[in-house]
């Protein structure tokens, strides 16, 4: 069978390769790829940044975002034949720490956790793969390749399940306008979420053009293009750029008692001129919570699968900019100025 594999630290090592079928195994489900999204953590993979192959082997097989048919299911696993799934990205780490322990790997203390498709583990990027129905989440087969934005969804179902719990440290809470920096496929799902809450979204991209200002208009939103009013604040705002000037400028827009969440990843090595003394002194005057989220656990793929089944479905399916056939999967890899979400279709998902 086919199955996309890097080098992980190696720039451009990204290729199609046969790979042997998925052996034999009564405990887990076999599952048939439909579909694939790449995001940025593929690409940064694919750049030779990131990664990690398995232990004793060169080669990782690349995928995280996926959506897979059941093609075998153990008896008494809740699975079917024909049930669209898709599968959880970490498994917790072997020791288990005390997060791991209570099923909350996305928060694990010791690191040793692993990651279908980015750490230590192989991914989702092939034609067929085998998965444990405890990492398995059924999705809605009418939801089609739609389904295949599950993963991303439970990253911000995640940021905001925190938002929520950390602002229920007041009896008061009652957040009204929200800023999201960067309108990618986590800036708009992030953006929808909050719509479903009912807040007041504003989104702010660098895009002129192309599809970012229709879609956040069309949830109601308001879409800045380069820079925000500049008394402009929010009471909650969620960067998904990770850019440093973004960041930057996002740390004076919260409102008194408001709260920050960042969900995008930086590299190292880069530095601003940063007036700590204002910072400090605003985070403590204006009760101020700024935290980083990452990854996600069971529960918050049930939040997003909800969110999703909420969403209007010709809105998602805008998301979806490029479907990308795996004969031609080195596509999906090459960035274009109005991609939002490109997806590698391996088999039709209707
Ligand atoms: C994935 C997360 C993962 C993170 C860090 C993201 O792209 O969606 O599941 O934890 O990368 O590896």
């Amino acid at each position: 069978m086919k199955a996309i594999t890097v080098l992980p630290g190696t720039p451009a090592s990204v290729q199609l390769d046969d790979r042997p079928e998925p052996g034999p195994d009564r405990n887990a489900l076999l599952v048939e790829a439909l579909a694939l999204g790449i995001c940025g953590t593929d690409r940064e993979i694919v750049s030779g940044a990131y990664g990690w192959a398995p232990p004793g082997r060169d080669r990782l097989i690349l995928g995280h975002e996926s959506l897979g048919r059941v093609l075998e299911a153990p008896d008494g696993s809740g699975f079917a034949r024909g049930d669209h799934v898709v599968g959880i990205v970490r498994r917790k780490d072997p020791v288990p720490c005390v997060a791991c322990a209570a099923g909350e790997w996305d928060m694990c203390r010791n690191g040793q956790y692993t990651e279908r498709g980015i750490k230590a583990l192989d991914g989702y990027g092939a034609e067929r793969y085998r998965l444990e129905p405890d990492y398995a989440v059924k999705v809605d087969p009418a939801l089609g390749l739609l389904g295949v934005l599950l993963e991303p969804s439970t990253i911000l179902a995640k940021a905001w399940d925190h938002i929520d719990r950390i602002g229920h440290r007041t009896r008061s809470w009652s957040p009204k306008t929200i800023l999201v920096t960067g309108a990618g496929p986590v800036g708009l799902l992030a953006a929808l979420m909050g719509r479903q809450r009912n807040h007041e979204i504003h989104v702010l991209d660098l895009a002129e053009t192309g599809p970012k200002p229709e879609l956040v208009r069309d949830l109601g939103g308001t879409y800045h293009t380069r820079r925000l009013p500049d008394e402009f604040q929010a009471d909650i705002v969620i960067e998904c750029t990770g850019a440093l000037t973004v960041i930057a400028d996002v740390m004076k827009r919260a409102t008194v008692d408001g709260i920050v969440c960042l969900t995008g990843v930086s590299n190292s090595g880069h530095s601003l001129p940063f007036d700590f003394g204002t910072f400090n002194r605003n985070m403590v005057l204006a009760n101020l919570v700024t935290f980083g989220s990452v990854n996600a656990n069971k529960r918050h793929y049930e939040m997003g699968a909800d969110a999703l089944a909420k969403a209007d479905r010709s809105w998602l399916s805008r998301m979806i900019t490029r479907k990308v056939p795996l004969s031609r999967w080195h596509e999906a890899f090459q960035g274009r100025p109005e991609d939002i979400k490109v997806v590698l279709q391996f088999a039709e998902a209707a």
